[in-house]
């Protein structure tokens, strides 16, 4: 049995897909599983949230392998961000470990750091290192940034660059990502999950063929959708502010927090390019690829 976490999101939709098709079968931790659409009657339902430590317990029956996909760049209503990212992957790993699970497969980000300014990334950082020091063999997968042609981010690009001028980016936009494709990420994890062997031991860091600014990522996403608007850059402070007020108007609505803001200041490169994905058996495609031709 394989309990994915994270299966409604876009790395863990497409991994879905392969892994139904396996011999293994598979559950599924979800808090809804409307959301995962047409798979939700080929896999196990285990419902819950990732910040209710009973639902792990009961999700770990039987299982031979964990793939632990979810995770929240924002707070939600129950849960800060380090609970869900930390504190829960903490108590996913300790349930793991007493059910006697064979592998852990973590999907952490790069460019997360303890001495982040992000919360998120420092939230991943000790994810990684409690799945790092797990009792029960496992796996720290590290992708760069990821996207999608119907990822959160571009929707809103798309608005905003349908009424908007001029896009706005908090800061000069300089840190640099090798954007990977959900799909890319998904086969990888695929691979993993069919024992091929961890490329980088037990961290595997997973890129794209392109090295961007997240400026040239909002430029090439806009190229693919056939809109050309310039990248403003908002000094942090002004932006920070703005952000602020936003949230505060609008809560939980806010189109961009000021923790996913800070994102865009974090360098997301692997050490080896491409080298761990195509050691997993896959090709990842370029940005224009997916997205259309710039
Ligand atoms: N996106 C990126 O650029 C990027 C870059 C590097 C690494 N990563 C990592 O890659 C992994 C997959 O990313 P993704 O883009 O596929 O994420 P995503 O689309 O945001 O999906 C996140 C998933 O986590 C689930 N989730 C969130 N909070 C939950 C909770 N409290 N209880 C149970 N489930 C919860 C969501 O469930 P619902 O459907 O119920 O909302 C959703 O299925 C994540 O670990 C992410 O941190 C992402």
């Amino acid at each position: 049995m394989i309990l994915l976490t994270g299966a409604a999101g876009a790395v863990g939709r497409a991994l879905l897909r392969r892994l139904v098709d396996g011999d293994e079968p598979v559950r599924c931790l979800v808090r809804d599983p409307r959301r995962l659409g047409a798979e939700r009657v080929r896999v196990q339902i285990a419902l819950g949230d990732l910040a209710d430590p009973g639902a792990h317990r009961n999700a770990m029956r039987g299982v031979r392998l964990v793939v632990h996909l979810a995770a929240s760049m924002r707070d939600q209503p129950g849960a800060t961000i380090e609970e869900i990212n930390a504190v829960a992957t903490l108590r996913l790993v300790r349930a793991a470990e007493r059910a006697g699970v064979e592998r852990f497969v973590y999907c952490s980000c790069l460019g997360a750091s303890e001495h982040s300014t992000s919360r998120l990334m420092r939230a991943k950082a000790l994810a990684e290192r409690v799945v790092e020091q797990a009792a029960v063999p496992s796996v720290v997968v590290a992708p760069s940034m990821i996207y999608a042609p119907e990822n959160r981010w571009l929707r809103f690009l798309d608005r905003a660059s349908a009424v908007l001028p001029a896009v706005p980016l908090v800061g000069a936009g300089r840190a640099r990502s090798e954007p990977i494709f959900s799909d890319d990420v998904a086969a990888c994890l695929a691979a993993l999950v069919a024992d091929r062997p961890a490329p980088g031991g037990s961290r595997v860091e997973l890129a794209g063929p392109d090295v961007l600014t997240f400026a040239e990522v909002l430029e090439l996403a806009m190229a693919g959708r056939g809109r050309r608007r310039p990248v403003l850059a908002v000094p942090r402070p002004v932006a920070v502010a703005l952000l602020r007020a936003a949230e505060g108007l609008l809560g939980v609505g806010t189109p961009v927090t000021e923790d996913e803001a800070a994102l865009v200041g974090v360098s997301m490169l692997a050490r080896e390019g491409t080298s761990h994905a195509e050691a997993l058996g896959v090709r990842p495609l370029a940005m224009a690829e997916v997205l259309g031709p710039a």
